[in-house]
């Protein structure tokens, strides 16, 4: 690369953050829409202006950045829609990507280095004093959550069909779910037909609402709420009679390897020679795509700011090392499970 072209780049990097708040105000004032509409010819500032009722200021200034910045064209004084711009109108994950780094991650990215420096989230004091997200989850402002889930949901949620596919295939009739977050995953399971018994386990918060959940699905029954805190010396899984399977779903990315060791071998603990331990991750380095890698590395640094200050998203290694000194093997790896390339470790003892 040429000197230029990496001062071009670096100046991109350097403003970043005032681009992707350019966007979204063109976004939101609904410039992006209105230039969407217009087809290949585009539109003036001018038209831009009278049609949402802008000032010139904002037209004039919002158009020059996007421009620049390759979001929009400008073709013989018109603005034209790119398709970068219609990932930000239409595209599904663009939007929810968008969503949580404005709403969750953006005021405490801030806080970073920080964040680095003293192995906490320094970035979650912007929303209230927890030691990390997952106790404040619940009490966040509503659109920080809003933003939360759909980012949560959007991924994990499209790879359970195969994970039950995969679980269901050893016929197991008890099932934990450790790190069940709001239960989606036991609405997917039961709507599947399984007749056998779940127990939900995750922190007293977060279980009411998955408890919610499932009662006003009508799976009240046939589910056991476990609320624990796995970071607990003392925490041990229900072993009486002990998990077919154990699912831990975007769950182990939460926390730091060591951690990740010990929550392991809590599952070892009740796990007999027949159990499984399920874990489904996206690991950064087995995805076909580089915006993916790079989502994942960069979803890394809301672990750091914001999570709990020490944990990340992992490679495929990473977890397999962990997986190994807790005591468990993994027996079996399933790739490519749902949509967005996520990895399945079946792992016994
Ligand atoms: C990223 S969500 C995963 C949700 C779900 N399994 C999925 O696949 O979408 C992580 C879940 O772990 C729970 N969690 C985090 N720390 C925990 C802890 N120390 N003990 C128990 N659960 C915890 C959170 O409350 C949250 O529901």
């Amino acid at each position: 690369m040429k000197m230029v072209d990496a001062k071009s780049q670096a100046q991109k990097i350097a403003f970043a953050p005032l681009t992707f708040q350019a966007v979204r105000s063109a976004l939101n004032l609904g410039i992006l829409k209105v230039l969407d509409d217009a087809g290949k010819d585009g539109l003036c500032a001018d038209k831009i202006e009278k049609s949402l009722g802008l000032a010139q200021y904002t037209v004039s200034t919002l158009l020059e950045v996007l421009e620049s910045a390759g979001i929009l064209e400008c073709k013989g004084g018109a603005y034209v829609s790119t398709k970068i711009a219609q990932c930000f109108l239409y595209d599904q994950m663009t939007k929810i990507n968008t969503d949580f780094v404005h709403d969750v991650c953006y005021r405490g990215a801030f806080y970073l280095q920080e964040s680095f420096a003293n192995g906490k989230p320094e970035g979650l004091k912007v929303f209230g004093n927890w030691p990390t997200v997952y106790e404040g989850l619940s009490q966040l402002p509503p659109q920080v959550q809003k933003s939360w889930f759909a980012f949560d949901h959007f991924y994990s949620d499209n790879a359970f069909d195969g994970v039950i596919k995969i679980i269901l295939s050893k016929k197991p009739e008890r099932v934990f779910d450790v790190g069940c977050n709001t239960g989606k995953f036991e609405l997917a399971l039961f709507s599947k037909g399984f007749k056998g018994e779940v127990t939900l386990i995750d922190l007293p918060q977060q279980l009411k609402k998955a408890e919610e959940n499932l009662k006003a699905a009508g799976f009240g029954k046939n589910c056991g709420f476990y609320p624990a805190d796995v970071l607990k010396k003392e925490t041990k899984f229900p072993e009486n009679p002990a998990p077919d399977a154990i699912l831990m779903s975007q769950f182990l990315d939460c926390f730091s390897k060591e951690q990740i060791i010990s929550i392991v071998q809590k599952a070892r603990n009740v796990m007999t020679e027949k159990s499984r331990l399920y874990i489904l991750e996206p690991f950064w380095d087995n995805q076909k795509f580089e915006a993916a890698k790079l989502s994942l590395t960069h979803t890394s640094l809301y672990f750091t700011a914001i999570a709990n200050g020490s944990s990340k998203m992992y490679s495929r290694a990473e977890m397999e090392s962990c997986v190994k000194t807790a005591g468990l093997k993994v027996e079996k790896t399933h790739e490519n499970v749902g949509n967005h390339e996520y990895t399945l470790l079946e792992c016994v003892k």
